[in-house]
């Protein structure tokens, strides 16, 4: 198979119910880290690594989103009336070519692993991205492209991973290590969800993934898997059991889980402080607090 990955998986369709009531009329991927939704931080990471076609698998209450990504000529056009051109330029960075963009709707929230299957017809037969917008990376590099890099010599398929401490792992998909090269880990096993005690190692799958067709094809003879849910992690997982390979990729970056409200806290001040017009201010903030919580 070509190791070409032009095609991305976006899975949106979540409730966001950590974020109530805000999410009651915002979906959660809009909501913003500094003055980006998060969703742009996802796209503009697929686009550093080389995707040209996006799937937005959503569900009810997100359209929003699709307003996001359409065109603004009234606002361009006011923009440039007041020549307000920095703004116009990062407006227009964010502009998605017609027909790069597809929709679809996960009708029952039955997992993320049946939220990917859903995108099974546009998908073909290349291998493909998926990103969890919830999962924001900041690196030098981008982690998809990072990890797009290092599939042309691995091929198979590959889950990004991170070291979390033994407490955590119950909250994500752990793989069960085969033999370890650098940054690419052979796995022997992937368990979503391990109950407390349980898990193979702490080495925890993060929303960055390549993924062959056949992936989503094990969707069909899966079943249900922790939660309920139809699993992402149960249907790469299979590849194993097929005798195919499936790499863990221990990205360069720092990731921030902005599912929650505290990773989401901790990202926007991370990002704030990265920017050269909010540093000072924040950073003057920020010790004043600190200051104050030891007096
Ligand atoms: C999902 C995946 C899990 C992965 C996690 C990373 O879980 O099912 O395997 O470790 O994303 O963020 P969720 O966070 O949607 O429960």
């Amino acid at each position: 198979m070509n190791r070409r990955i032009s095609k991305a998986i976006f899975p949106v369709a979540g409730l966001g119910t950590r974020f109530l009531p805000a999410t009651k009329s915002v979906p959660k991927e809009i909501m913003t880290l500094v003055d980006r939704p998060l969703i742009q931080y996802a796209i503009d990471e697929a686009r550093a690594a080389g995707i040209e076609d996006f799937i937005f698998v959503t569900s009810r209450g997100k359209s929003a989103l699709e307003d996001y990504f359409d065109l603004a000529p009234d606002l361009e056009s006011a923009l440039e009336k007041k020549g307000k051109t920095e703004l116009l330029e990062i407006l227009r960075s964010t502009n998605m070519d017609s027909g790069t963009i597809a929709y679809l709707r996960q009708h029952k929230a039955l997992g993320l692993g049946h939220a990917v299957s859903c995108a099974r017809k546009l998908i073909g037969d290349e291998p493909f991205a998926v990103i969890l917008p919830d999962d924001v990376i900041a690196a030098e590099k981008p982690c998809l492209q990072q990890m797009v890099e290092a599939y042309q010599d691995t091929g198979g398929a590959m889950v990004a991973a991170m070291e979390v401490a033994p407490e955590r792992t119950s909250s994500y998909g752990v793989l069960d290590i085969a033999e370890q090269d650098g940054a690419v880990t052979k796995v022997r096993g992937m368990v979503e969800k391990p109950a407390p005690g349980t898990a193979p190692s702490n080495l925890a799958v993060i929303g960055r993934y390549i993924l062959t067709p056949q992936v989503l094809k094990n969707m069909d003879s899966i079943g249900r898997g922790a939660g309920g849910e139809i699993q992402l992690t149960d249907a790469i997982a299979q590849e194993i059991t097929a005798g195919r390979d499936v790499f863990g990729y221990s990205f360069k970056g720092e990731r921030y889980d902005c599912g929650s409200k505290a990773g989401f806290l901790q990202a926007t001040v991370a990002f704030a402080l990265a920017r050269d017009d909010l540093r000072d201010d924040l950073a003057g903030f920020l010790a004043g607090l600190h200051n104050g919580s030891q007096g």
